[in-house]
């Protein structure tokens, strides 16, 4: 498996483009990216969640240590990701090996997450979705009021992984041309190759 080592970077015009398409870290706008796992059975698995932040190292995204992703990449730490912006004619497809992120990253990512998010990541429990809507909403608004802003951390089931990239894809289209693809592979000497391919 062409694991990269940690804290590896990926070429600089990867990370120039990156830069360029993806909002800033601090935009409190995170952008959706389609991350697809392969689960404990083996079988392919896809959901939408929130890109925390990037950099060179790769890309940072949080969840909860009981859901199904988790379970997936500990069994299976390759995972691939997409994302695509129809009306700037461009996508990004990534794969890569994911491994926990530091527990800084994490408090650092909880502490940045809206206020809602934050009270999610403690009330996203099997319990709570069993409830009634009308009691889900009681008790949101309790457990809110009890825990000013502020004054939350993130509960042991915040967890985040950074998926260190082995191939990054840069597809672009053009109404007057063929779309194509800039993409660069790692090796598994960690040597990075860029080619240029129809879109
Ligand atoms: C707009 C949107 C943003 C989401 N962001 C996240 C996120 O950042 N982290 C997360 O764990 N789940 C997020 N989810 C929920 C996931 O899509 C998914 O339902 C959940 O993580 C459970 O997935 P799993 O069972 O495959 O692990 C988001 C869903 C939507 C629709």
């Amino acid at each position: 498996m062409n694991v990269p080592a940690p804290g590896l970077a990926m070429p600089d015009e990867a990370f120039a483009v990156l830069t360029d398409w993806l909002p800033a870290n601090d935009d409190h706008a995170r952008p959706l990216i389609a991350l697809a796992t392969v689960d404990i059975a083996g079988h392919p698995d896809s959901r939408s969640v929130l890109l925390s932040e990037f950099d060179r190292s790769g890309f940072f995204v949080h969840t909860d240590s009981r859901s199904r992703k988790v379970a997936g990449v500990e069994a299976h730490p390759e995972v691939a990701f997409s994302i695509a912006w129809p009306a700037d004619l461009r996508q990004l497809t990534v794969q890569g090996v994911a491994r926990r992120a530091s527990t800084d990253e994490e408090a650092s990512a909880y502490a940045r997450r809206s206020r809602y998010l934050q009270l999610l990541a403690w009330l996203n429990t099997p319990e709570f979705a069993l409830l009634p809507t009308d009691e889900q909403e009681e008790s949101w608004a309790a457990f809110d009021a009890a825990h000013p802003d502020g004054t939350l951390t993130s509960p042991d089931t915040w967890l985040g992984f950074v998926i260190a990239p082995t191939r990054l894809t840069f597809w672009e289209g053009n109404p007057r041309a063929a779309s194509r693809r800039i993409e660069h592979r790692r090796a598994a000497d960690g040597t990075w190759s860029t080619a240029t391919l129809p879109g």
